[in-house]
């Protein structure tokens, strides 16, 4: 197993869509296409399936110095109403395109940190979305809050809107490891927020965690997983380190590339955390995730349902995925588009009436194809060749595969592909034989962190 992690442990894209991003058209999208698949994917599908909403709340009071996200760093709550006015004005855009009222079957907060906000403008927010919507036969609305950051009244707020479903930023609870990443806060703050959205009713809790931060060892996580059981959240995402410093400059300092576990070490550290969750209940899902069978994630799963998008998995699949807020991705299916990641560059496009997008991607017939494969190989580990491919570009795949085929890590038959449990941790590494946007135009500078 070492020999195929140093084999194989290469920069490789996460597969939240495909293409993926640094693969978009570089010409971009043109506003009325983008807008023209909105609408396509709205007629096809509000009604069906009803449509997600993503929305981005970027602020955070303090910088962990491992984030990768898209994050604006503030103790100035006065930011909270102005940006607000703009998600709801970019919503007044979108529902003006779309004429019928959607039925929104999926709302996220995403983050920054979303329990940023008051609960009062939290309320705010979410009542102004459905000013102009209704909800979904089935809605499933959730958010990402910080445990240091989150009162008892904005869980009790947020439930009253209609969450059921919430996930904490853990990461770690080593102080050594804590300090390394700025990010401090105790098992007991934990806790607290943990056994209050009980209270309250919460119905699926998911925990945060990563593994190969600076100093972990093998002693940190076992007892990092200790506490996290000791809790037992429905969910719990153990994401791999992103490493990205030619991102994230500003922020990914505060340790150095030698505190970092080395490859082996961090792979250890995953299947150790594997082993433990395995060991008290949980059942992986996918890739990263970990779930209690009784979680409506692993129900999806097992009934083929599981779906993947930006936000990672999801178990309601929408044809349309509508992305609020400064450099949420929206998908219709047929195209991506960014939103402007400047927050003053993003609210001067919205307040001059325009969805204030600034790159996105047309997908070709191709495209669509490769994307269900990807799609099927990253949810279910399985994809079917009668999902149309050319007969040369299958051929190729197929030679792509051969060595990873005779390492023992898939199964490739004559109708499909299955990849097998020792090839799981490498089906980032398989969906890239499929990726022919990435085989055609090899980056010439690293923009994938490691796909181990
Ligand atoms: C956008 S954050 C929102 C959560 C909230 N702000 C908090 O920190 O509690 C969502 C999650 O992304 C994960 N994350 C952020 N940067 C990462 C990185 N460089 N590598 C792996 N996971 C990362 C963290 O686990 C984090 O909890
Ligand atoms: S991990 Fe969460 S709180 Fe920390 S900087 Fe990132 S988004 Fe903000």
């Amino acid at each position: 197993m070492k020999n195929l992690i140093q084999k194989y442990n290469i920069p490789g894209p996460r597969y939240t869509s495909y293409p993926t991003v640094p693969f978009w058209d570089k010409e971009g999208i043109a506003q009325q296409d983008w807008e023209r698949t909105v609408k396509k994917s709205f007629d096809e599908s509000n009604q069906v399936e009803g449509i997600s909403l993503y929305i981005h709340l970027p602020f955070c009071e303090s910088l962990c110095t491992f984030c990768a996200c898209h994050k604006k760093i503030t103790k100035r709550h006065e930011v909270e109403q102005p940006y607000m006015d703009t998600v709801l004005k970019e919503w007044d855009l979108y529902c003006d395109l779309l004429v019928e009222r959607p039925k929104i079957r999926e709302i996220h907060l995403g983050g920054g940190t979303p329990t940023f906000f008051s609960s009062k403008n939290l309320k705010k927010l979410i009542n102004g979305i459905f000013k102009r919507a209704d909800k979904f036969e089935t809605f499933d609305f959730s958010y990402e809050g910080h445990p240091n950051h989150t009162s008892e009244e904005q869980l009790q707020t947020l439930y009253d809107l209609g969450s059921r479903r919430n996930s904490f930023g853990i990461q770690d609870y080593d102080p050594k490891v804590q300090k390394a990443i700025h990010r401090v806060q105790s098992f007991e703050q934990v806790k607290r927020v943990n056994d209050l959205s009980r209270k309250i009713g919460y119905e699926s809790i998911s925990h945060d965690l990563i593994f190969g931060l600076p100093f972990q060892t093998e002693e940190s996580i076992r007892n990092t997983i200790k506490n996290t059981i000791e809790l037992k959240p429905d969910r719990i995402a153990y994401y791999s380190y992103a490493h990205v410093p030619w991102i994230k400059g500003v922020g990914q300092r505060g340790f150095d590339e030698n505190d970092l576990p080395k490859d082996n070490e961090k792979r250890y550290l995953y299947e150790l955390g594997k082993q433990l969750f395995f060991d008290n209940g949980y059942i992986e899902v996918g890739m990263d995730h970990f779930a209690l069978p009784t979680d409506s994630l692993h129900k999806a799963m097992e009934s083929k349902k599981l779906h993947r998008n930006f936000m990672g998995y999801t178990a309601g699949k929408t044809e349309l995925m509508i992305g609020l807020g400064m450099s949420s991705i929206s998908d219709s299916w047929y195209a991506f588009a960014q939103n402007e990641k400047d927050v003053d560059v993003y609210t001067e496009k919205v307040n001059s009436g325009v969805i204030p997008i600034f790159r996105g991607h047309l997908l070709t017939e191709q495209d669509l194809i490769v994307r269900k494969h990807i799609l099927n190989l990253m949810c279910n580990l399985e994809t079917e060749w009668k999902i149309g491919l050319d007969v040369t570009i299958k051929n190729e795949i197929i030679e792509r595969l051969q060595e990873m085929i005779d390492d023992g890590l898939l199964e490739v038959s004559d109708t499909k592909i299955t990849v097998k449990e020792e090839g799981r941790m490498f089906v980032r590494n398989i969906c890239m034989a499929f990726d022919l946007r990435l085989l055609e135009n090899k980056p010439d500078t690293r923009v994938f962190s490691m796909t181990i």
